[in-house]
């Protein structure tokens, strides 16, 4: 199996559901609360090794009592931590969600250490890159450090998936370096500069492939999602299910599709997986407690099929 090495955030996730979210200075009263282990890149890992990944994450985290736990999950999880970087006098990265009564979310995150996550420990964990076939990444650690993963990646003629998200503008050299560009809406037109209303999704990826990226993957929410390359072109649909809570859905599909393409499925057969994975996670409350296992995908997907 083909080695995946996911290098970004770790969070502490604090999530409220709520009926409605508050208006500025207004205080409400929240109908439950869970803490659980999230951040983007921690969530896409887990998502890639539970999903059948062959994972190593590389992460920032405090020595703090949250870094130590989180630590202790990786570990407990299966995943390869063996090059996650442990800072002292700097908190873990933590993320604080409001969920309201549709299942949409508002997250504010404050990264912490994450941000301590700098191209010079890239370089010290350069085998890493050299050793793996895909490299994983979004953008919740410093920009630059990105970069050099992706210089480092691509002169290896490694994959790079890279999921835009928080929604980012990217440089021109760096979007020439991306495999993979895994993108919602609100991402696709940061990094685009256009306006889907305006127009179209279509034309939004074209933009993007225009801009260098290879293969663009465009998701859509309900509406499911849209791939185009350079050969060939896919319109997956979501699967019906009810939503509770989308937080970590992009993050399940990206672990997923990183998952079965290092595994030797083509687009189709990989994007369907994906689709299925993240919309078992909508259906759960939370960002890491939400992502499915490889056999419950499998078992969803039967269920569809069969019925
Ligand atoms: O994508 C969901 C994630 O975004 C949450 O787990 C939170 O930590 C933020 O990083």
């Amino acid at each position: 199996m083909s080695k995946i090495v996911v290098i970004g955030s770790s969070n502490i996730d604090l999530i409220a559901t709520v009926k409605n979210f508050p208006a500025a200075g207004e205080t409400i009263i929240g109908k439950s609360f869970l803490q659980a282990i999230g951040g983007k890149g921690a969530n896409q890992a887990v998502a890639a090794h539970k999903l059948g990944g062959d994972v190593k994450f590389i992460t920032c985290l405090g020595t703090d009592v949250d870094g130590q736990n989180t630590l202790k999950y990786f570990r407990e999880t299966g995943l390869d931590v063996s090059s996650v970087l442990l800072v002292e006098e700097t908190p873990s990265g933590t993320a604080i969600i409001l969920v309201n009564e549709n299942g949409e979310n508002c997250i504010v995150t404050t990264p912490g250490a994450n941000h301590l996550l700098l191209p010079d420990y890239i370089h010290k964990i350069k085998d890493d890159i050299a050793a793996c076939d895909m490299v994983l990444l979004q953008m919740e650690i410093p920009y630059d450090t990105i970069k050099t993963v992706c210089e480092l990646a691509h002169k290896q003629q490694k994959t790079i998936m890279l999921n835009a998200a928080p929604a980012c503008r990217l440089d021109k050299e760096l979007i020439k370096m991306i495999d993979v560009l895994v993108v919602n809406e609100t991402e696709a037109e940061t990094v685009s500069s256009g306006k889907i209303d305006e127009i179209g999704e279509k034309a939004i990826i074209d933009k993007l492939l225009e801009l260098g990226a290879k293969t663009v993957v465009l998701t859509l929410g309900k509406q499911g999602c849209l791939l185009k390359n350079e050969k060939e072109t896919y319109s997956i649909p979501a699967f019906c299910v009810k939503a509770l809570d989308t937080t970590a859905a992009g993050d399940t599909f990206c672990g997923a599709l990183a998952a079965r393409l290092t595994r030797g499925e083509g687009w189709e057969q990989a994007l369907k997986f994906a689709t299925a994975a993240s919309a078992i996670c909508v259906s759960r409350i939370g960002a890491q407690p939400s992502i499915p296992t490889e056999k419950e995908v499998n078992e969803f997907l039967c269920k569809i099929y069969i019925a």
